[in-house]
């Protein structure tokens, strides 16, 4: 039987020992990994040939932190902590080499070591509150050492990577490595060794002796927090961590420090951030598209229609180093689409968002132009126009005629049908849907919408290219839109039947910001605008009593000043509107309805319920993979908060049993729309959740 190699190992450079980890892909600190770094420092300093200790890592990466696969299980010893403290004790002085990024533990264990040297691209952070938790291997403790306390506070409850110039600057590196980092590492612990400097981050107290009695760092992080993250418990939790590391002697820091980080561990919240983090990875794995499956290369794109959306795409290639071609019918339009895209990436320079680049730069990658022939020689062809099969038709036929033989037809269609756009075209297999959300250059999601006729190659390549821009891709199938606007538009249904029974546009709203959603139904309408569902209503035949009577009366939302809401003069904030209440009131009169009061908890749940009975919907039809594909679409695409998980954790959350009965409670007093699915009346009766199905 062929021997595993051991996840951590230790040599020797001359008189330097090193100890390596080597726990693909990316180091994570598993129990194995721990009681392996503890073995080999204690043999390292027990070792006379060795006058230094440097810590390394193969691989791509320095650690990036603890196994989150362990979270679910108590933790078993030697913990992290018992491994910082055994280096904290350690009489060589212990050097940390970083590479790629030190993240979480993989920081701490880097702040335990007496110094850090790093390669210029390597990144440092303490992402846990990402996960829901806090750093639990004194990172609340060493770093504002470290680096201060207003600093500290920045990186902790934001969870932000920062670069090694940065981390340099900042006080967490000691020394920025040009050549090889192995060499220099040695090289630099056998100097330490030899000048015997082996400084503990425990023992310093210089960064934080003048933040002692102060409450003004922690109130601001605490006001920064409520904007950013908002009914999260673990930015909280951070701050008072820090808070005790400034007031309390070192080691009841970490004794506190662990307490909330284990009470964070087990709480509703970390357990959705964490199924979310590994739902976004699994998203990216799609049965029958593997290493593989050919991905083509993208160098060019180009993207047709400038308007809101085309525009949005436009930025996120060219942002990403995609040079793109931008196709409009007349010089106005287009002119206003580059005018609009300029004052967007100016407001980024503005908040220093554009990563050293300047707006120039970023506009030469856009190529503005009236004439389709222009995307000829692009590899990615994104269509952007006016959301009718019609017209998507005509000019899906004149991609078909201009873009290259193996070029990717791509529809950024909402709701529309993949599979008859790609018949407009002689390549079906290049056709795609690939649905941005709005604004396109902002929100992570992007829906890759697979054809009947969709090669492997193109959802692969696809996916690449999503990553290559930064988006989260959820693979989908199609039918009406798919799994995000489907959803959306049983919600939506409710939030309208809620306000004819009885309640208010801003009461509906309140539920769901309370919920963590920022914001509600009605104040998204007012932003998006209600002309457009108003127009496609009218070609369907379809009736809204209150949002058409509003349309009448030109209240388009926020671009008139007055939709659901009104609006005071270059305002964005929603302001109830006793007009609206009144032609509410006439409405439900006049459909004979006897309006109530409905309390929060209904509302909540009438829209939410509906919600997860479509996914389960989406489910049986084989639309989404998985359910964590849905909530990966909603938490990205549609604001639901990464503290509830998603819809579909959401629903595992409370117990599919008591899902289905108020389910039935509901279809018994409001109807059809109410009836458990299928897939949740087995799931119920099994006594599962969504989260056993089997995995594709
Ligand atoms: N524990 C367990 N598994 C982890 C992990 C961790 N801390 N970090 C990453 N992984 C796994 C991922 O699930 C993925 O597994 P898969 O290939 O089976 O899907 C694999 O490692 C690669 O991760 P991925 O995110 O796809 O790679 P990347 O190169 O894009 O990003 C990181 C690498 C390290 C930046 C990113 O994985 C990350 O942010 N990890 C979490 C770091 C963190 O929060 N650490 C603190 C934990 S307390």
């Amino acid at each position: 039987m062929a021997e595993t190699a051991p996840l951590v190992r230790c040599d020797r450079s001359g008189d330097v020992a090193r100890i390596t980890i080597a726990n693909p892909p990316v180091n994570a600190l598993s129990h194995a990994v721990r009681s392996g770094i503890l073995a080999a420092v204690e043999a390292a300093d027990a070792d006379p040939e060795a006058v230094a200790i440097v810590l390394r890592c193969d691989g791509r990466t320095f650690v990036a932190g603890a196994d989150i696969t362990e979270f679910d299980r108590p933790a078993v010893e030697p913990v992290l902590s018992t491994v910082l403290a055994a280096i904290d004790a350690c009489r060589k002085p212990v050097v940390a080499a970083i590479h790629g990024t030190a993240l979480g533990g993989g920081l701490e264990l880097a702040l335990a070591c007496h110094w850090r040297v790093a390669v210029a691209g390597a990144r440092v952070g303490l992402p846990e509150v990402k996960l829901g938790i806090i750093p639990g291997g004194g990172g609340t403790q060493r770093l504002p050492r470290a680096v201060g306390v207003e600093k500290a506070l920045e990186m902790i409850t934001t969870g932000e990577m920062i670069g090694a110039a940065e981390a340099k600057e900042a006080g967490i590196i000691d020394a920025i490595v040009d050549g090889d980092l192995d060499d220099a590492a040695v090289a630099f612990a056998r100097a330490r060794a030899a000048d015997g400097a082996r400084p503990r981050l425990r023992d310093r107290e210089d960064r934080i002796a003048g933040a002692r009695g102060q409450d003004a760092p922690f109130a601001a992080a605490r006001a920064a927090m409520a904007r950013r993250a908002r009914g999260r418990q673990a930015p909280e939790y951070a701050i008072r961590a820090v808070q005790a590391a400034v007031e309390r002697p070192f080691d009841d820091g970490i004794a506190l420090e662990r307490e909330l980080c284990t009470e964070l561990k087990a709480s509703a919240q970390s357990r959705a951030q964490r199924h979310v983090f590994f739902a976004e990875r699994e998203a990216a794995k799609v049965p029958g598209i593997g290493r593989d499956t050919p991905v083509a290369r993208i160098e060019r794109a180009a993207v047709i229609g400038a308007g809101t959306m085309g525009g949005g795409i436009a930025m996120s290639l060219a942002a990403a180093g995609i040079p793109v071609v931008l196709v409009e019918t007349g010089q106005e339009a287009l002119d206003r689409g580059l005018a609009t895209i300029r004052r967007n990436w100016e407001a980024t320079a503005r908040r220093g968002g554009l990563g050293g680049a300047t707006v120039d730069e970023r506009m030469a990658r856009i190529r503005p132009s009236l004439a389709l022939a222009d995307i000829a020689d692009a590899d990615l062809v994104i269509e952007a126009v006016f959301e009718d099969t019609g017209i998507k038709k005509t000019v899906f036929a004149e991609m078909d005629r201009h873009a290259r033989p193996g070029a990717i037809l791509a529809t950024n269609t909402s709701t529309l049908d993949v599979d008859d756009i790609a018949t407009a075209t002689a390549r079906p297999e290049s056709v795609v849907g690939l649905h941005f959300f709005s604004p396109a250059n902002i929100m992570k999601l992007l829906e890759i919408v697979r054809g009947r006729a969709t090669s492997p190659s193109v959802v692969a390549t696809s996916l690449a290219v999503a990553k290559r821009i930064g988006k989260v891709p959820v693979v989908v199938g199609v039918c009406d839109g798919f799994v995000g606007n489907r959803m959306l538009r049983a919600r939506g249904r409710q939030a309208e039947r809620l306000v004819m029974e009885g309640a208010l546009p801003q009461q509906v709203d309140r539920v769901l910001y309370d919920f963590g959603f920022p914001m509600g139904p009605y104040a998204m309408g007012d932003l998006a605008g209600l002309d457009i569902g108003w127009r496609i209503r009218r070609e369907k035949g379809l009736v809204s009593p209150v949002a058409d009577r509003l349309c009448e009366m030109g209240r388009f939302g926020q671009k008139t000043g007055a939709g659901w809401y009104r609006y005071e003069a270059a305002s964005r904030s929603p302001i109830p509107d006793p007009a609206v209440e009144a032609i509410i009131l006439e409405e439900a009169a006049r459909a004979g309805i006897a309006r109530r009061a409905i309390d929060d908890g209904e509302i909540l749940d009438r829209l939410l319920l509906p919600m997860v009975n479509e996914g389960a919907r989406i489910l049986e039809e084989g639309i989404a993979l998985r359910p964590g594909d849905i909530d990966i679409v909603w938490v990205h695409g549609y604001g639901w908060p990464v503290q509830e998980g998603g819809p579909m954790h959401w629903a595992d959350a409370r117990g599919l049993g008591a899902i289905r009965d108020r389910l039935l409670e509901l279809q018994h007093q409001h109807g059809d729309d109410f009836r458990p699915a299928a897939l949740i009346e087995r799931l119920a009766a099994e006594g599962k959740g969504f989260r056993d199905l089997p995995r594709p």
